[in-house]
């Protein structure tokens, strides 16, 4: 299981440090959230911050888009050059031309589905996709309790993947911890993100590795 800390529980006011730390202490990705207010109820980072957030980081940065102009923010973040950039199918009216779009970019083009969102919408943008996102939480805000029927959903999604594009990674962002991490790898998720998890464990080391399973 890979594992890419959202640093949106991490400590502004240390971003730069609590990045490196992360990355010394072995996470695969590092995942930035970013939300414009309009799609979810929260407002975080643009480029500015996002520059410093690169500049720190020794693992890929995997940026998941939760705002209304998918397009606009491809082309703001792209000169930092992510490893991935995911955008929400409920949001854009025109999935396939943007994953080209990302992928013209150099950058490693992903789908996230919200909680009521089925697998099987994506079913024929599957092939052209890096990796999908399933929220285990509703998108906006760290902390959040894990919504079980991810796990369902995660199987449904892999058994897809398997049969349409085997390379397609599946990632679960929401109230990871190690109490969900055993049923969440029987699934088939190969990536997990955790913010409050990592971030409020008394080591983060240990609990990046607790993850990593
Ligand atoms: C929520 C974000 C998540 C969030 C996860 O909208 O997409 O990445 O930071 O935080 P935890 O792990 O605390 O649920
Ligand atoms: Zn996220």
């Amino acid at each position: 299981m890979l594992v890419a800390p959202s640093i949106l529980s991490a400590d502004f006011g240390n971003l730069a440090r609590d990045v490196k730390n992360i990355c010394d202490s072995g996470c695969d990705l590092v995942h930035v959230d970013v939300m414009d207010g309009h799609f979810v109820p929260n407002l975080t980072i643009g480029p500015v911050v996002v520059s410093a957030v690169a500049k720190a980081a020794t693992k890929g940065l995997d940026i998941h888009l939760m705002v209304e102009n998918n397009t606009f923010f491809v082309e703001l973040f792209a000169p930092l050059k992510p490893e991935y950039i995911s955008f929400h199918i409920e949001e854009e009216k025109h999935p396939h031309r943007l994953i080209q779009k990302i992928r013209s970019l150099g950058i490693k083009p992903a789908i996230v589905l919200n909680p009521h969102t089925t697998p099987e919408s994506i079913e024929f943008l599957l092939k052209d996709l890096d990796m999908v996102l399933l929220m285990s939480v509703n998108p906006g805000f760290g902390g959040q309790s894990f919504i079980e029927s991810v796990i369902e959903k995660a199987s449904r999604l892999n058994e897809m993947r398997n049969r349409l594009n085997p390379n397609c990674l599946i990632e679960v962002d929401g109230g990871v911890n190690d109490k969900n991490i055993h049923d969440l790898k029987e699934a088939g998720v190969d990536v997990v993100v955790a913010g409050s998890y990592v971030f409020k464990h008394e080591n983060i080391e240990t609990a990046i590795k607790s993850l990593q399973v």
